[in-house]
């Protein structure tokens, strides 16, 4: 398993927004992954942006018109319907959501849209007053109502000067709601699995901190892989500069003993923890209420105890359990007594020495060791990769 994207067949229906701006990105992003992408502009789409825009990006013709003699469509007018593995419309108009939510088949998108048997997501992007209408709103449910996945809108500032609800959601949120409907049959699919993320921060004082490189990369990673595969993913994170994932959700927490408690209450219906994060083994003895003052002295000493042990606690039972070791010197043998003494079923060896493996990369270089004595080095692969290769171990053991 990797991204569901590679290979398949996205049909991408552009309609006239000025948010079609931004479906130039989603084109683009969609290839990037993988994907063959079959562009639809409707006749108000190309009052925007020219056919070539697109097609010089997917490398495919773009259908405009459902009688261009030109045009596949011509020939066989349901050809895209049939060939979709996933019909996304972005921007979709009022009037391209009204169009499907009554079944008209006049143009090339709502012939498609009404022949497909794949699954559709509709991105809106609209005037705020147009999609709180109750015509739109009607519109909008009925379409749910049959299966369509509605993306979005977001509030924000539109640009028709309103500030509201009907703003497209950003490319690639848009990208992973595609992987979301195309993975969700997956391996995974009816599976809770908890990953946590990030460094914990133990505070000294309202000012002061200690902390780790931990960036979140690894974790979120490893969510949005199984998310990829159908899984209800949840992340239970430190804090980190990330966005919160699509489709994911995240509770947030900053001590080691917060983290114990998440994980904790999220395990217990829970089939696989993995736990990428990096714990801080230990925290202040006395948390300061007030910022400690410098004073004359030339050393500090800060008494330290010794923070819960949150994956050898967990769990046992039918629940896989998946540790990282962020090793600088013998990677492997430290890795393998860790699984050993945290009772792990899987341990991920993570080099930490190299530029391109380890802390705040987007690549990764681990050692795979399972409690049977399975060794598989994984080499340079990028985080998300690695991701789907731990899964794969976890979808046998579990
Ligand atoms: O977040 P990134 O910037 O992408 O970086 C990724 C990473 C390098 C942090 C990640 O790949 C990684 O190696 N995470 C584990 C880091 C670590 O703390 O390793 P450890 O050897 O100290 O701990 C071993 C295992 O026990 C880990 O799964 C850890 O989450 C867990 N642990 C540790 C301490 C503790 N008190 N409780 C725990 O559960």
């Amino acid at each position: 398993m990797t991204d569901p994207l590679v290979g398949r067949h996205v049909t991408l229906g552009v309609t006239g927004s000025i948010a079609c701006y931004k479906a130039v990105d989603l084109a683009s992003k969609l290839v990037q992954a993988g994907a063959m992408v079959d562009v639809i502009m409707t006749d108000g789409a190309q009052e925007f942006l020219w056919p070539i825009t697109f097609s010089s990006i997917t490398h495919r013709p773009v259908v405009t018109n459902l009688f261009d003699p030109q045009s596949e469509l011509s020939m066989d007018h349901v050809a895209l319907a049939k060939r979709s593995d996933v019909v996304l419309v972005a921007p979709a108009t009022a009037d391209a959501i009204a169009k499907a939510a009554w079944g008209m088949a006049g143009d090339a998108l709502s012939a498609t849209l009404l022949a497909t048997e794949a699954p559709v997501i509709f991105a809106p992007a609209m005037d705020a007053n147009m999609y709180d209408n109750p015509a739109t709103q009607e519109n909008v449910s009925k379409l749910r109502s049959r299966g369509a996945v509605i993306a979005g809108p977001a509030e924000g500032r539109l640009a028709s000067g309103l500030v509201g609800r009907g703003r497209m959601l950003e490319p690639s949120a848009l990208v992973d709601h595609v992987r979301i409907v195309l993975g969700r049959d997956g391996d995974l699919s009816g599976k809770k699995i908890v990953v946590s993320a990030g460094g914990t921060q133990e505070p000294i004082d309202p000012v002061r901190m200690i902390t780790n490189r931990s960036s979140g990369k690894m974790g979120f990673a490893i969510a949005e892989a199984a998310r990829d595969r159908g899984a209800n993913a949840v992340i239970v994170s430190a804090p980190t500069a990330l966005p919160d994932p699509t489709g994911i959700t995240v509770v947030h927490v900053e001590t080691a003993l917060e983290m114990r408690d998440a994980v904790t209450a999220q395990c217990e219906d829970a089939d696989a923890l993995i736990m990428a994060a990096a714990v801080a083994d230990w925290r202040s003895a006395e948390v300061a209420s007030q910022k400690l003052k410098k004073g004359s002295a030339e050393t500090m000493t800060i008494e330290m105890v010794k923070n819960p042990d949150i994956v050898a606690g967990i769990g046992g039972g039918r629940m896989v359990k998946v540790g990282f070791a962020a090793e600088s010197e013998d990677v492997v043998e430290n890795a393998q007594s860790k699984l050993l003494s945290k009772g792990l079923d899987i341990i991920a060896a993570n080099d930490i020495t190299s530029a391109d493996s380890g802390f705040a990369t987007d690549t990764n270089r681990v050692v795979l060791l399972d409690r049977d004595g399975g060794v598989t080095e994984l080499g340079l692969l990028s985080k998300y990769e690695v991701g789907h290769r731990i899964l794969d171990k976890v979808v046998q053991m579990l």
